[in-house]
């Protein structure tokens, strides 16, 4: 079952329901190897779910639970190695999405839900892009409002002494800094792929092609007069686009971020010219999803 939080709709089932998550898998065609988070609506759960709170978790979850960020920590035995794709840590969140926490109770069971897009497409902030994507593949879908925060949540990895960011989301590392000083950037190096599974996937890509520019390049910047191009970016360009999305601040880019590729690929759309921003607060997420969508 899709349902909305705060970040984007993910696709759910009961933790320990090993067939219900290989479904998962499969409607979204997502790589066995890449594990899932699990959603919880109490402490209590995350107990259950975990082999040990270690003390810098108990940190974050004091400071940002209920909320967008997603924690690593060394599984339990009950929880199905079909969850984790075979690794012995689990990501656990819990969002602070009032819909999302009703559901989450009624279900009495910790659910572990990727994103409820096709694997490499980018996630689904409204229900109207859950149908595009899984319609015929799914159940049903818990339709709510076009997501808050429309980026994935922040993941860290609290298994060792040093937290590990492993995903930029909503939670920037400067605030996980002012709980744990200790917090670094998790810089992939190739052979520790294991750590961060997700990141070695294709993601967020729209079909369309993906350019960022800087904020001098975007006030000047001019449609093609040959491909169907669009604009999305804090400035406004000096023509008009087929499709332009002229956001308000850095939170209304994220929040539009990735309908506004949907919209392009529905549309036609060749280039996506995409306007660089700070990488303050969520900026950071923002930069990080169209570098990813440019190499994607
Ligand atoms: O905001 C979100 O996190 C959304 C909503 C639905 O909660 N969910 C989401 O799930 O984005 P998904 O599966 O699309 O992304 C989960 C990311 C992947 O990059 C995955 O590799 C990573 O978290 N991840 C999950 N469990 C992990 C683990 N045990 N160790 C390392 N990375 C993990
Ligand atoms: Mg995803």
């Amino acid at each position: 079952m899709a349902f909305p939080t705060e970040t984007v709709y993910g696709l759910g089932a009961d933790v320990y329901d090993i067939r219900a998550i290989a479904k998962i898998f499969e409607a979204k065609q997502r790589p066995s190897d890449n594990p899932l988070i699990a959603h919880v609506s109490s402490i209590t759960q995350i107990k259950e779910l975990t082999a040990e709170i270690t003390k810098t978790a108990e940190k974050f979850i004091h400071a940002f639970f209920p909320g967008p960020l997603t924690l690593v920590l060394p599984k339990s035995v009950r929880v199905p190695f079909i969850a984790t794709a075979g690794l012995d840590t689990i990501g656990v969140r819990m969002p602070r999405f009032e819909l999302a926490h009703e559901f989450l109770s009624a279900c009495r069971v910790p659910v572990v839900a990727p994103s409820a897009n096709l694997s490499g497409k980018p996630s689904p902030t409204t229900w109207q892009a859950v149908v595009e994507d899984l319609d015929g593949r799914i159940d049903c879908i818990l339709k709510g409002d076009a997501t808050e925060i429309g980026l994935e949540s922040t993941v860290v990895d609290c298994t060792g002494d040093v937290p590990l960011l492993l995903r930029k989301g909503a939670i920037s590392l400067a605030q996980l800094k002012y709980v744990v000083p200790e917090t670094v950037e998790h810089v992939p190096n190739g052979d520790d792929s294991p750590r961060s599974p997700g990141l070695k996937h294709k993601h967020y890509s729209p079909r369309a092609k993906v350019e960022i520019v800087g904020l001098r390049e975007a006030e000047l910047l001019q449609p093609s007069s040959v491909i169907p191009t669009a604009y999305i970016g804090l400035s406004r360009p000096a023509g008009r686009f087929r499709r332009e999305k002229i956001c308000r601040s850095v939170d209304d880019y994220a929040q539009s971020l990735f309908e506004f590729f949907r919209d392009c690929d529905r549309n036609g759309i060749h280039t996506i010219y995409c306007e660089a921003v700070p990488t303050s607060g969520i900026g950071a997420a923002v930069m990080d999803r169209l570098r990813r969508a440019v190499s994607g």
